[in-house]
């Protein structure tokens, strides 16, 4: 490969990656569910909605955004006249991608008097056609701001917006979008894994099917459930979301004999994994620095309409 190629051998990544964040003025933010490396060298480290918060009020030159496509996009609507460097740009997402912005728009105009809410793991093209955003960890108290008398479309996760419903008690139509990694928990296995570990608490994220969820001792964000292991007193907890974020849960809660078991998936395979997260490597990190490539690039027209749903998040939460 041309990029691999062009890492000197003798280089220490870490320290070439800090080099270069002096030489670009940037600032690495990175998602809880990238490899422990890439949040060993990020400088802020979060959920959806605090990169996003930390993307709006950066005052570095360049972000260079370890995660996933939707959510650089999000820095770069917020931040037009800055670099936003990724380090792979295939990095997608099962909810982003299963949500055409045509086949969205066909959808909502179906439903005309309809307030429509998106999850922020969606394109530009559907968020410009939003009236608000939101996250996991705002969710709730964005639809909780809506008037009474408007009807709402959600989109595009069906089992977050299944869960607003039912914590909401507001109907909302849903397009019928699923995390792939989420959806693939398994409700008899985790039922298994707590009959073995009786004293364990289980935390999961509201993509997860509902059948997991009913299991949950608390959900919420990645953030809210970080910040719940570690407040509790309990020693052993079962994490039904993404393994990346047990880096930051043992760091945290380091020296207090604390154990993190993941959510075993359907089957035998690595898929409670994110394989779009787990696109970005600490070489792709460091080769999109020196090479200022690839970027984030943003139709003007689409940005400016992206903006304004998002920024109504940024006011509401
Ligand atoms: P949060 O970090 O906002 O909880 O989102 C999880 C997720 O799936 C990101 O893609
Ligand atoms: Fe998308 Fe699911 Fe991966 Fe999050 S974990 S980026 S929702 S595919």
């Amino acid at each position: 490969m041309v990029q691999a190629a062009s890492i000197h051998p003798t280089h220490d990544l870490f320290d070439e990656i800090e080099r270069l964040k002096q030489e670009l003025n940037a600032v690495i933010l990175a998602h809880y569910y990238q490899d422990a490396d890439l949040q060993d060298v990020a400088d802020f480290i979060g959920d959806s909605l605090q990169l996003a918060q930390e993307a709006a009020k950066t005052e570095a030159d360049t972000i260079v955004f370890c995660g996933v496509h939707f959510m650089a996009e999000t820095a770069k609507i917020l931040n037009p006249d800055k670099l936003v460097l990724v380090p792979d740009l295939k990095a997608g997402c099962s909810l982003a991608d299963g949500c055409p912005g045509d086949a969205f728009a066909r959808f909502k105009a179906k439903y005309p008097d309809h307030f429509v809410v998106s999850y922020v793991n969606c394109s530009a093209e559907v968020k410009a056609l939003s009236d608000v955003i939101v996250t996991s960890s705002n969710a709730k108290k964005i639809v909780e701001q809506i008037p009474a008398d408007r009807p709402i479309l959600f989109a595009p996760d069906q089992h977050l917006g299944r869960y607003l419903i039912k914590e909401t008690g507001r109907e909302m139509v849903l397009w019928p979008g699923t995390c792939q990694v989420h959806e693939l928990f398994s409700e008899k296995k985790l039922i298994q894994l707590k009959a073995r570990h009786p004293a364990a608490l289980v935390v999961a994220h509201p993509e997860c099917e509902k059948t997991v969820l009913d299991l949950a001792d608390h959900i919420g964000s990645t953030r809210a459930i970080l910040n719940f292991v570690v407040a509790s007193e309990a020693k052993e907890f079962i994490i039904a979301t993404e393994p990346g974020i047990i880096h930051q849960m043992e760091k945290a809660t380091e020296g207090q004999g604390k154990t993190f078991i993941p959510a075993p998936p359907d089957s035998a395979c690595a898929c409670n994994e994110c394989p779009h997260m787990k696109l970005n490597t600490l070489e792709k990190l460091y080769l999109s620095m020196k090479l200022k490539s690839p970027r984030l690039e943003m139709d003007e027209v689409l940005r400016v309409k992206a903006l304004a749903p998002i920024q109504r998040m940024l006011d509401w939460s």
